[in-house]
């Protein structure tokens, strides 16, 4: 098999490559390792800056995200019982997120390579680059007994954390950045009345705690727990019970409690590694880089990711211009930088550590004394939420 740029992973990375390249004309394959149910089976979050909006209307499948997704201009801290508006919309200029979650987001994706005749090759097992350090590259993957190749001028490796890409750099060739946090997200998701129109961030001496939602009529909470719990020791009852100690007493009277239709715990993590390009392969999204999901950049800097990348690769195949391709690394590394600090201090911000000091945490409750009060501080954490410029 022959294409112009092999992606791996079959997750919203690589399906958005895949559909902005198609639509200049540049042959793309996608290999997932999974099947498309198991893909879109994956609860993830759904936030998605103004930026990542504009680039799935450019990538034609912005059209149920318009028709279904809610516009946000604004969100909530609750702190010490008292719940600050963030205005994103009058902080940047009338900019606003977009709630709709990724789930479905990946569901659009697929319906538009499908309707393109796109390649997405599932369960792909056993997938491996090859030749990255020369400008014929390839890769392979194992279908029954057969071992299939696909010859391509780059590799795009859009496979998460977990994938093959990011293994394939010489260790001593890649720089490793990591944080991980003493406690994890139980989140659970509800077929119940959202308790606010807007998303609520909570922090409280029990801990941090999130309200969220997927619609009118599917809501998505998140409680912090410490890392060692597992689910089973959370019951729903437990659940909510938390929950409405964490919120302030209003917000907590107004929350409607249901069974989970789904539950689980997520460690919070954060990572990047350097450089995001060896030779012809590229990484992009969760394979180079993972957040905490306080700040909601996890997607929104994938796409990010994905927005340089697919400008890269069409300056090379339509202007022979290898000067995008030869940035990539530096152009996305720093925007991704500036989501780790947001997310790394919208999670200092917001979370209880087990070890603090008693003066971090009055520094904490200053930092949120003086973001209640501050225009300016809000106006910072507003401008980073709904997406720094590309
Ligand atoms: N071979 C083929 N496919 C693979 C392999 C492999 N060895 N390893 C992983 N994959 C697939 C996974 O099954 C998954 O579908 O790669 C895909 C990676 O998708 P994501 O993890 O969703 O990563 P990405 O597309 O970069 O999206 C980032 O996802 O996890 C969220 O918070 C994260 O929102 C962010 C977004
Ligand atoms: C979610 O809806 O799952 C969600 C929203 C905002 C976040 C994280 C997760 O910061």
């Amino acid at each position: 098999m022959k294409t112009q740029v092999g992606i791996i992973g079959g997750g919203p990375s690589g399906l958005l490559l895949s559909q902005l390249l198609h639509l200049q004309g540049i042959d793309s394959v996608v290999l997932e390792r999974q099947s498309r149910e198991y893909v879109l089976g994956r609860i993830r979050a759904g936030v998605l800056e103004h930026g990542f909006a504009k680039l799935m209307r450019e990538a034609r499948c912005g059209e149920r995200m318009d028709r279904e997704g809610e516009i946000h201009h604004g969100f909530f801290i609750a702190h010490d019982g008292i719940r600050q508006r963030i205005d994103l919309h009058a902080l940047t200029g009338g900019n606003s997120v977009i709630v709709y979650g990724q789930t479905e987001l990946t569901r659009d994706l697929y319906a538009a390579r499908d309707a393109a005749g796109g390649q997405v090759i599932h369960n792909a097992e056993d997938v491996k680059p090859h030749a990255i350090d020369s400008r014929q590259p390839y890769l392979t993957y194992r279908r029954g007994d057969d071992i299939v190749r696909v010859d391509c001028d780059f590799i795009i490796g859009c496979d998460g954390f977990h994938g093959v890409s990011r293994k394939a750099i010489p260790k001593d060739k890649l720089t490793e950045f990591e944080r991980v946090y003493p406690f994890g997200w139980l989140g659970v998701l509800s077929r119940t009345r959202p308790v606010s129109p807007e998303l609520i961030y909570a922090t409280h001496p029990r801990g941090f705690a999130l309200c969220s939602l997927r619609s009118q009529v599917l809501s998505r909470y998140y409680i912090q727990v410490p890392l060692a719990d597992s689910v089973e020791q959370w019951s729903d009852e437990l659940f909510w019970d938390e929950l409405k100690r964490r919120l302030p007493d209003d917000v907590a009277a107004q929350l409607m409690t249901g069974a989970s239709i789904e539950k689980s715990i997520a460690p919070l993590r954060s990572y990047v590694c350097e450089p995001m390009r060896w030779g012809s392969l590229f990484l992009a999204g969760d394979a180079a880089h993972i957040v905490p999901p306080t700040g909601a950049r996890g997607l929104n800097s994938a796409a990010s990711d994905v927005y340089y990348l697919y400008h890269a690769l069409v300056d090379h195949y339509h202007h022979g211009d290898d000067r995008g391709l030869d940035e990539y690394s530096a152009k996305a590394l720093a925007r991704v930088w500036k989501g780790q600090r947001f997310s790394w201090w919208m999670t200092t911000l917001l979370h209880r550590f087990p070890d603090s000091s008693a003066f971090e945490r009055r520094l904490q409750d200053t930092d949120l004394a003086y973001l209640f009060s501050s225009r300016q501080a809000q106006a910072s954490l507003a401008e980073n939420y709904v997406g720094l410029p590309f």
